[in-house]
């Protein structure tokens, strides 16, 4: 088949075998020091091995300050976390597949810090709801310490120090995570960011830090190490929020983000088709795509509509979340012809961790 999703294709610097990638899932099973192990590249092997062309890492907290979420998150915060994750990067290179990592301060959404840190977040301002339960037993929201001057430039050292550690590990790039209630998100959100002073204000200025962040890693990746960031409106808790900005706002910040020399923009939306914004009527993804800038689209893509997808965001990468999790043999299936498992959300149950998953699976199989 020529041009199809399942050709390779060129994208942001990278050859990939095709056009689908496993979308960013956290799976709180690294050991509690941080370091990932062989569970995670049994987990992260069976992707490459069943087609999927990139992989995209869980959010990994970048350094010891608070950016750690999750009990038993993976970092790459030191350098023993960092080699950790070669043999994981091994192979799934070794399986013709690309692999990036997702870096992620966990801003006010943290459940968890293993180094005594408590959440940090633009305001004092809590997430909407009530913690997750799939990646910890926490009840309520921890109060949140808003940032200061001197946290600006930790976090965006933070951001660098894993960067660089991710660049050392092998991986193929890192996508800053700016999606989905995390700090960098909450810093473009008017829920959590009210300030009045250069860092809050219209969509311009509360996008002035994400941006720093930005040229300042495109600056350390250099040119060969392929840097994304990931984007919504939405949280894990609030699938109602919107920019005030609306489709303008985002369209200036798509633009922003690519004259800062971002290799590809990531959205997520509870439907990548959804039209998202206040004022408009394009998705996310439509926004990104018709800016021109490379698009990596997630929300909502399985077995019934991928190719639609692929056709309406040409040269984009489908990024699959719970239709790769219900099936990490997707790609090869669906190729074939065959029609994927289907989800189950008994195997994230009581925890979304890997050692649930598998006896699921164990118990499914016998
Ligand atoms: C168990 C689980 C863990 C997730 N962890 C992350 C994460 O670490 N980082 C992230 O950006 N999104 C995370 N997500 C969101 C997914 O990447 C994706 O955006 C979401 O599932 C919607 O896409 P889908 O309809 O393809 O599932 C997670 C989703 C699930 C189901």
């Amino acid at each position: 088949m020529f041009d199809s999703e399942f050709s390779s294709i060129e994208f942001a610097g990278m050859k990939l075998a095709n056009r689908f990638a496993v979308a960013p899932m956290t799976r709180v099973s690294a050991q509690s020091n941080g370091r990932a192990n062989e569970l995670m590249l049994k987990h992260y092997r069976r992707y490459a091995e069943g087609g999927f062309a990139l992989i995209i890492t869980e959010g990994i907290f970048p350094d010891q300050d608070a950016s750690q979420g999750y009990e038993n998150q993976p970092g790459l915060a030191d350098a023993l976390q960092g080699e950790s994750w070669r043999p994981i990067i091994r192979e799934v290179h070794e399986q013709g597949a690309k692999i990036i990592a997702q870096l992620m301060h966990a801003g006010a959404q943290q459940q968890y810090n293993s180094f005594g840190k408590a959440p940090l977040g633009i305001t004092e301002q809590k997430p909407v709801g009530k913690p997750l339960g799939l990646y910890g037993d926490q009840e309520s929201w921890q109060d949140v310490k808003a940032m200061d001057e001197s946290d600006f430039e930790r976090v965006l050292n933070g951001f660098l120090h894993g960067l660089r550690n991710a660049k050392e590990a092998g991986f193929d790039g890192a996508e800053l995570h700016g999606a989905n209630g995390y700090l960098l998100h909450e810093i473009l959100s008017t829920h959590f960011n009210t300030r009045d002073d250069k860092w809050g204000g219209d969509m311009q200025r509360r996008a002035q830090f994400v941006l720093e962040v930005v040229k300042a890693a495109r600056e350390m990746a250099g040119k060969d190490f392929v840097l994304g960031i990931r984007l919504s409106q939405i949280t894990i808790t609030d699938p109602d929020y919107q920019w005030p900005e609306g489709e303008e706002g985002f369209a200036w910040l798509v633009q922003a983000l690519a004259d800062a020399g971002i290799d590809y923009i990531h959205t997520t939306d509870n439907h990548a088709n959804r039209p998202a914004l206040k004022d408009g009527t394009r998705s996310l993804a439509e926004v990104v795509r018709d800016a021109g800038v490379p698009l990596v689209v997630n929300g909502g893509i399985d077995d019934t509509n991928y190719a639609k997808m692929a056709a309406h965001y040409p040269g984009a990468v489908l990024a699959l979340g719970k239709a790769a999790l219900a099936d990490p043999q997707f790609v090869e299936k669906v190729k074939d012809g065959d029609k994927p498992d289907e989800l189950d959300f008994a195997m994230l149950q009581p925890l979304a961790n890997l050692e649930n998953e598998f006896r699921w699976r164990e118990e499914q199989d016998s």
